[in-house]
C-alpha cells in the first residue's frame, strides 16, 4: 500500500526531451488507435483570483495505467513570483485502485507541451526550417524551445517578443547558453512571426495576436495557450486559410484555439482537417504541400501526462538507485 513520492529533481533525473517527445508520440499514437480513455477536462474557476483549476483523466489500458491531473493556471502569478500553471499527477494502479505514485505535475506539464508541439512540427512543418518564432516567453515556451531543437536541430536563429521584456531577455540567455542559436529580441509581434518557418504562441491571450498577413507562406504555428474557454491567439481568418490540426474535437471546440471561433459560428468541424492521433497513425495527412501554412491546435490532453508520468515512474522504480532516493508513504496510515 505505499506511495512514491516523486518530486520535480527525481523526475528531471530520467526525463529528456527527446524521450518526452517520444513518450508523447506514443500517447497520441494510442488516442488515434482508440486506445485511450479519457474524460473531458472540467474546469473550476475561481473568479475573484483570475485563475481556474482542471482536473484532467486518462486510462491506457495497454500499459495498465490510470491517473489524474490535478492543474491550476494563474496568469497573474508571474507578478508575485510564483508560476502561472502548477499541477500534481497521482498515478493509479487500474487493476485495484491503489494510489501508485504523487508526482510534481508542473514540470511534466511544461515537458509534455513543448513535446507535442515536437510532434507536431516533426508529422507537419517543412524540413528545412532556419528561424523559428517565439511569441510568450514563460514556461511553456522553454520547452517548446527546447522541443523545436530536437526536431528540426538545424535552427540557426531565434525569434522572441513577450510583452514583459526582461521575460523575453531570460529566454534569450537560456537560448544562447543550450543552443548557441543567434536571437533576435523583437519590439513588436509582428516581427516576431515575419520570415519565420515555425511560430510557436504559448500567452494567456484572449485576442488574435497577430495580422494573418505577416505570416509567410510554408510556416507552422504551435498554438499553444489557448487552453480554456475564451482564450485565443490566432485569428479565425488563419484558422480557415491553413491546414488546421488539433489535439482532440471534444477538448478543442470546447477550451482550445478554435473555442472562440467554433462558438461565434466562424469555424465547423469541416474545417479541421484533422486530429494529430490521426496523422501519426497515418489515418490522414497533415500539409499537401511546401507552400500550405499549418497550424497545431494544443489544448492539452491528460494522456499526454499521463504516459509520461508513466515512463519516469518506471525509469525510476526500475533503476535501483533512484528508487533508493524517492520517498514512500502509506498514506492509508
Ligand atoms: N496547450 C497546452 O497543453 C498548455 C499547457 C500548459 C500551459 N498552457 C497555456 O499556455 C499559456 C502560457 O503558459 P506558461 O506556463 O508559459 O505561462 P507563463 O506566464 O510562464 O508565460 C506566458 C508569457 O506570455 C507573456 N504574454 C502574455 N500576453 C502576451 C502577449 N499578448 N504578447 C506577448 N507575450 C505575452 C507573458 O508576459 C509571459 O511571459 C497559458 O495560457 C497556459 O494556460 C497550455
Amino acid at each position: 500500500m505505499d506511495t512514491w513520492i516523486i518530486k520535480k529533481s527525481d523526475i528531471a533525473k530520467v526525463l529528456n526531451m527527446q524521450l518526452c517527445i517520444d513518450a508523447v508520440e506514443t500517447s497520441f499514437r494510442l488516442y488515434g488507435q482508440k486506445k485511450v480513455l479519457m474524460p473531458v477536462k472540467g474546469y473550476l474557476y475561481f473568479e475573484s483570483y483570475n485563475g481556474d483549476m482542471r482536473s484532467m483523466s486518462a486510462y491506457i489500458p495497454d500499459f495498465s495505467i490510470a491517473g489524474t491531473k490535478a492543474s491550476t493556471v494563474h496568469p497573474d502569478n508571474p507578478a508575485r513570483q510564483m508560476p502561472t500553471l502548477t499541477a500534481t499527477i497521482l498515478l493509479i494502479d487500474p487493476a485495484n485502485g491503489i494510489p501508485l505514485a504523487i508526482m510534481d505535475g508542473t514540470y511534466i506539464t511544461s515537458m509534455r507541451t513543448g513535446a507535442a508541439g515536437g510532434v507536431a512540427v516533426k508529422y507537419l512543418a517543412n524540413e528545412h526550417i532556419e528561424t523559428a518564432g517565439f511569441i510568450g516567453a514563460g514556461a511553456q515556451a522553454r520547452s517548446l524551445l527546447d522541443a523545436m531543437f530536437v526536431v528540426r536541430p538545424r535552427i540557426r536563429k531565434i525569434k522572441v517578443y513577450d510583452i514583459r521584456e526582461n521575460r523575453a531577455r531570460t529566454f534569450e540567455e537560456y537560448c544562447r547558453k543550450n543552443y548557441g542559436a543567434e536571437v533576435e529580441l523583437e519590439a513588436n509581434i509582428s516581427d516576431a512571426v515575419r520570415n519565420c518557418q515555425i511560430v510557436n504562441t504559448s500567452t494567456a491571450s484572449r485576442q488574435p495576436l497577430f495580422d494573418p498577413a505577416v505570416v509567410s507562406p510554408g510556416t507552422h504555428i504551435n498554438a499553444i495557450g489557448a487552453d480554456a474557454e475564451g482564450k485565443q491567439e490566432l485569428s479565425s481568418s488563419i484558422l480557415k486559410k491553413s491546414v488546421l490540426v488539433i489535439d482532440d474535437w471534444a477538448e478543442a471546440s470546447h477550451t482550445g484555439e478554435i473555442n472562440v471561433p467554433v462558438h461565434m459560428g466562424e469555424l465547423t468541424r469541416n474545417d479541421i482537417q484533422a486530429e494529430l492521433g490521426e496523422i501519426v497513425t497515418g489515418q490522414k495527412e497533415g500539409r499537401q504541400s511546401e507552400s500550405d501554412i499549418t497550424v497545431f491546435d494544443s489544448a492539452g490532453l491528460a494522456f499526454q501526462d499521463i504516459v509520461t508520468a508513466w515512463r519516469v515512474y518506471n525509469m525510476l522504480i526500475d533503476n535501483d538507485d533512484f528508487k533508493a532516493q524517492l520517498l514512500k508513504i502509506n498514506l492509508a496510515e
